[in-house]
């Protein structure tokens, strides 16, 4: 059966602690799918793969092309599309408007949206397209917040963060993302919403936890404090490419078996 917005809910209620992946092609979406994940964010962190330098360049049409290929690849997960650098922040309407092309083009359930961005978040949701939100440090902001640094120290600046938080769940919000925060504050936005909070760098105390794929595989060029390889691809690629090469060079690829018979 296919996840949905009000599995979520239902999982927060049980206290059933839950796992996000991003994904960005359709044979990883397949087999992250098939690993029982269920929910896959098409984020805007597919600049790293695209070789960008941060999130802000990355555009609608890359996000639809990526969220596409996802969503033929996803069988049972639930699919959000995050909305990219400058495609909700001018207007309302503009931001109504692109968030449906991710359900009408991109076949994605659900969108993400960075930052408090309170009258949009009810507005689509009025419109019944379900929105994560995402506090915290959002890298679209890198700028703003002159680097990527952890947000919500001090008393002032978490009390800001938490009350974002629960505007957006006013707001509607299905889920929200927590990212580099203090791990006390984490916590204590999570017990303070009904719906579930997804952290990054933001402690164990929220509902569920995501990873960027390419950290989690190792194909990253630098690791996060808060992130954890579970696999070293970087290495494995290299040696199979060297392995490859080399039965090239030697002439024992391709021998017999990998050539047709006459
Ligand atoms: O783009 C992304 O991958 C994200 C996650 C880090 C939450 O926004």
């Amino acid at each position: 059966m296919s996840v949905t917005i009000h599995d979520l809910a239902a999982w927060k209620a049980e206290g059933k602690r839950f796992a996000m992946l991003t994904a960005y092609d359709f044979p990883t979406a397949r087999i992250l799918d098939e690993a029982g994940i269920p929910l896959l964010l098409v984020g805007d962190s597919v600049a790293n793969v695209l070789g960008y330098e941060n999130t802000l360049p990355v555009t609608m049409q890359e996000m639809l092309h990526h969220t596409r290929a996802v969503t033929r690849g996803a069988r049972n997960a639930l699919v959000i599309g995050d909305m990219p650098f400058l495609s909700y922040q001018v207007s309302v309407e503009e931001g109504v408007r692109n968030a449906g092309r991710f359900l009408k083009e991109g076949g994605a359930q659900a969108v993400k949206i960075e930052g408090p961005q309170v009258e949009l978040t009810h507005r689509l949701t009025e419109l019944g397209i379900p929105v994560m939100a995402h506090v915290g440090l959002t890298p679209q902001a890198v700028h703003g917040m002159g680097g990527y640094r952890v947000q919500g120290r001090g008393d002032e600046a978490a009390r800001r963060i938490a009350e974002e938080a629960q505007a957006l769940e006013k707001a509607g919000a299905f889920s929200i993302v927590l990212e580099g925060l203090p791990s006390g504050l984490g916590a204590e936005i999570t017990s303070s919403v009904r719906i579930p909070t997804i952290g990054i760098g933001a402690g164990p105390g929220t509902d569920a936890q995501v990873l960027v794929l390419h950290d989690l595989l190792g194909l990253s060029d630098r690791l996060p404090r808060f992130a954890k390889a579970y696999a070293n691809l970087r290495t494995e690629i290299g040696d199979a490419a060297r392995a490859f090469a080399d039965d090239v060079s030697s002439g024992a690829f391709p021998d017999e078996e990998h050539s047709y018979p006459a």
